[in-house]
């Protein structure tokens, strides 16, 4: 009895160590966020033993939480919803009920998770994106582009980019009562990238035709430059991105091979001959005062030329949208673009903020200092969070008000 007893009371002891984590002040709900921290933190030690077992790969073993959180396209009394193909690549179209007295406005939508995991049918992604249909009544079409290990980069970029210029084709548009003058491109996280790099590259493409009204770019990932900006450091480990998983998620982009992660997790993975890059992630001129910190800058250590002769993406603008020059940022349309102040992200969008800014590009920047990231995905029950609402809503309103 005493025996049982005391396993009873040091496995709850444990359970309780497992659970708790230190969270700042301003975190709303704070046993709420504890539990999805505790969830994701399990998710991950369970996929890294499946890993060191050799039973399946790491992102393989977190892609199991995309497969349960997975709801079939269902259409309800306001939005037809249905899986079908844009150029080969698999989408899932939002399509208002409600008569419309003119053309609808779009929006395509690249969902987040690394480039590894995620999904447009799982369940936070499919109420964020009915909802944009529903309130906007506009037409959306939410991308399953490939997924890396078994793709990397640039299949991600590629899949979204034919699907987009597929879509603004102006038959396309016509077929599905779009309005050309009113579609934009959206996603957070890795799909906040994906957005940003499909917008820079349709101003270089005399193919396309139609101009994308609005870019929104939600707690996007932007660079893989410098893996130790001040957000990296003071958020190394908030839920539910630690420093470490971002790092495992950009080095996944490119390769499997352990030695690109292994040099990331370092920042010693950019060859001396592209030193020249660092000037568009160069936080000592980027980043506000306030957001320096006692932080201080040091000068970039660099890496064997080798792993970027053969990863050559994490050099590439379609991965790393920062590294544009000014001048092929100038002419990007208007951007709404949301930071958390409890991101490891949060930097590559201040400084992204900067850079449009000073290129003369129309943007607004809403930042949550009680947030953190992938926030938006804690909308339905179990983990319903008021801030992840909050955010929502405001995301919406500003679409229906500007695109
Ligand atoms: C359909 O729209 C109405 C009006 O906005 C709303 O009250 C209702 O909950 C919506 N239905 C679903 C299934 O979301
Ligand atoms: C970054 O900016 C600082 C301050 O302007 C400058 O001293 C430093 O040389 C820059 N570093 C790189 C790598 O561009």
């Amino acid at each position: 009895m005493g025996a049982k007893l005391l396993c009873l009371f040091l496995a709850s002891a444990l359970t309780a160590y497992y659970i708790y984590t230190p969270l700042p002040e301003d975190i709303e709900e704070p046993w709420k966020v504890m539990l999805v921290t505790a969830g994701f933190r399990a998710v991950g030690h369970l996929a890294e033993v499946a890993d060191q077992l050799g039973l399946m790969h790491y992102m393989e073993a977190l892609m199991l939480i995309t497969s349960a959180e997975y709801v079939a396209p269902t259409s309800d009394e306001n939005v037809t919803v249905m899986d079908t193909e844009f150029s080969n690549v698999a989408v899932r179209l939002y399509l208002p009920r409600k008569a419309s007295d003119g053309l609808r406005r779009a929006v395509v939508y690249f969902h987040g998770g690394g480039w590894c995991v995620g999904q447009a049918g799982m369940k936070g992604y499919d109420y964020l994106t009915r909802q944009t249909s529903h309130r906007l009544n506009a037409v959306v079409v939410s991308v399953n582009y490939r997924l890396a290990p078994q793709h990397h980069f640039p299949v991600q970029f590629e899949d979204v980019y034919s699907v987009t210029k597929f879509f603004l084709q102006s038959s396309v548009l016509s077929q599905y009562g779009v309005d050309p003058d009113r579609v934009c491109v959206a996603g957070d996280s890795a799909g906040g990238n994906l957005a940003a790099a499909v917008a820079q590259q349709l101003l270089e493409d005399s193919e396309v035709k139609t101009k994308l009204k609005v870019q929104a770019l939600i707690y996007p990932a932007l660079q893989a430059l410098d893996l130790n900006l001040p957000s990296y450091r003071q958020n190394e480990n908030k839920p539910i991105l630690p420093k470490l998983l971002m790092v495992k998620f950009w080095s996944e982009y490119f390769t499997s091979d352990l030695s690109l992660r292994e040099a990331m997790a370092s920042n010693r993975h950019v060859p001396l001959e592209s030193s020249h890059l660092f000037q568009f992630v160069n936080w000592s001129n980027l980043l506000p005062e306030e957001l320096k910190k006692d932080h201080v800058y040091t000068s970039p250590t660099y890496g064997s030329p080798e792993l970027a002769r053969k990863y050559p993406g994490f050099l590439d603008l379609r991965a790393a949208p920062l590294l544009a020059s000014d001048a092929q940022l100038r002419g990007l349309p208007l951007t709404y673009l949301l930071t958390c102040e409890h991101d490891v992200l949060w930097d590559d969008g201040v400084m992204y903020a900067r850079r449009l800014q000073a290129a003369g590009v129309p943007i607004v920047h809403d930042h949550a200092k009680d947030a953190f990231h992938g926030v938006m995905m804690f909308v339905l029950s179990p983990v319903n969070l008021a801030v992840g609402h909050r955010l929502l809503n405001r995301y919406i309103e500003w679409l229906n008000e500007n695109l």
